[in-house]
């Protein structure tokens, strides 16, 4: 049991945990958490863990911002809450600076979680095709690996067949084409994605979503040119290119957003994590001007956007979020994320020559090494020895996170994604208990 304080036992009796199978947890408690700063985690009994995945890879500014905390305090004796129908600074302040920061004219819309902004992308997508119309057009196609939420829509454009078993019937009109996979597979995405598209029908497709790198489902870095030919295939065939950027926005590939590393504007944009670097829950979608304007009209011809969350674009949140985004530009985090992510990837190339190693790949601070039974086949490596791998490291003082509940077979990548300000030691600390819980937990046959 980890905690004197009684906080597991009655962790134990009351919560219900995401992802996590209840039968025997008391034997395997983690850790109670009291308290962060910078990369590091400090448990109740007084022991830092350097946390290599920033939580759930949203606290990019780092652990302990006073800074923030104090815009918090202050927003709420200020202002503590107003519907989004309203208008309040923060929220405005936000959204202009995001439409600054990614240089086109759009519309942002507030939600308290990614899987939310994705459903509200989708509703934007098929209202948009409607009332400039083309009414048929209400097939949302994702990609098979990608993650994109939790909630029924967001479920069903997820290609991840551990996360929605079970919970069918999903949502209609959603379909799956393969994500580019350098490393296991030569096959043309981009070109399976416009066959999606022509078998289907373009008149009815609305939309594609994609994550720049498939976060989640296995650090799936896309070849160079693969966002710009599905720029390219969405504009030929009407289709909305929906880029998700819930993991990847606000710094963690070393950009302030993906898709300005590969060239291409997205026609919707989701984001969440970094946006406020989970010290307040919030997240948002980005809609282009011109998708926005097809929703002018009369009031009772019912083209406006039919959608509210009570906690969109809450005062606290956006406050934060807009103090986080100058933290980030104060300290130059988009390029020190890029340098540190570089030198983080070549550390862990090193590891290229263990025979359980079969890929380490990424950019930025996302980084994922794939481990498999052996190099030729590359036979994802089992379950047992990935939670190996990862437990050790935690018994070393370093969390890193895994593949989980993913697709079939595919737990085996370890992924990697710390705070921004990683700096060096911290990344040499992170790096060699990696390094050492592969070499040691992973012994190569003689
Ligand atoms: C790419 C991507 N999209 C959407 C989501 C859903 O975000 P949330 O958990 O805030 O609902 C996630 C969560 O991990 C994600 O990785």
């Amino acid at each position: 049991m980890s905690s004197e304080s009684g906080i597991a036992k009655l962790d134990l009796e009351s919560l219900w945990h995401p992802l996590t199978q209840h039968r025997g947890l008391e034997a395997r408690m983690p850790r109670e958490i009291v308290s962060g700063d910078g990369v590091f985690l400090t448990d109740a009994q007084g022991r830092r863990v350097l946390d290599g995945v920033s939580g759930l890879w949203c606290v990019n500014v780092g652990y302990g911002r006073e800074e923030l905390a104090d815009v918090a305090r202050e927003q709420m004796a200020k202002l503590a809450y107003l519907p989004a129908t309203f208008v309040h600074a923060p929220a405005a302040r936000l959204a202009g600076k995001l439409l600054d920061m990614l240089g086109y004219a759009g519309k942002v819309y507030f939600t308290s979680s990614g899987s939310e902004a994705n459903e509200v992308a989708f509703k934007v997508a098929r209202q948009y095709q409607a009332q400039i119309g083309s009414p048929g057009r209400h097939k949302i196609i994702a990609r098979h690996r990608a993650y994109h939420g939790n909630t029924l829509g967001a479920l069903s454009a997820t290609g991840q067949e551990e996360r929605k078993a079970g919970y069918g019937p999903l949502a209609p009109g959603f379909l799956h084409v393969d994500a580019p996979d350098l490393y296991r597979s030569d096959r043309d995405a981009a070109a399976q994605l416009e066959e999606a598209v022509e078998r289907e029908g373009a008149e009815t497709v609305a939309a594609f979503i994609m994550e720049p790198i498939i976060a989640g489902g296995g650090v799936l870095v896309p070849p160079d040119d693969y966002l710009e030919r599905v720029r390219g295939i969405c504009d030929r065939h009407g289709v909305l290119l929906i880029v998700d950027e819930v993991v990847t926005a606000l710094g963690r590939l070393g950009a302030p957003f993906a898709h300005q590393l590969y060239g291409v504007e997205p026609d919707l944009l989701t984001l969440g994590k970094g946006l406020a670097s989970g010290y307040q829950p919030l997240a948002a979608m980005v809609a282009k001007q011109h998708v926005f304007e097809a929703f002018e009209g009369e009031l009772d011809e019912l083209r406006h956007l039919r959608h509210i969350n009570t906690y969109g674009g809450h005062p606290v949140a956006t406050a934060v979020g807009l103090r986080n985004i100058e933290i980030m530009e104060r300290e130059d985090l988009f390029e020190r994320a890029t340098k540190a992510g570089d030198a983080l990837l070549g550390r862990l190339r090193r590891l290229e020559d263990h025979p359980n190693v079969g890929d380490v790949r990424g950019r930025g601070l996302l980084l994922g090494i794939e481990l498999v039974e052996e190099k030729a086949e590359k036979r994802p490596l089992g379950a047992a020895s990935v939670a190996r791998v990862v437990g050790r490291c935690a018994g070393d003082g370093v969390i890193v996170g895994k593949t989980t509940n993913t697709t079939r077979g595919h737990g085996n990548v370890l992924i990697l994604a710390p705070p921004l300000v990683l700096g060096e030691d911290e990344s040499e600390l992170l790096a060699a208990t990696v390094e050492r819980a592969i070499r040691e937990e992973l012994p190569a046959s003689p």
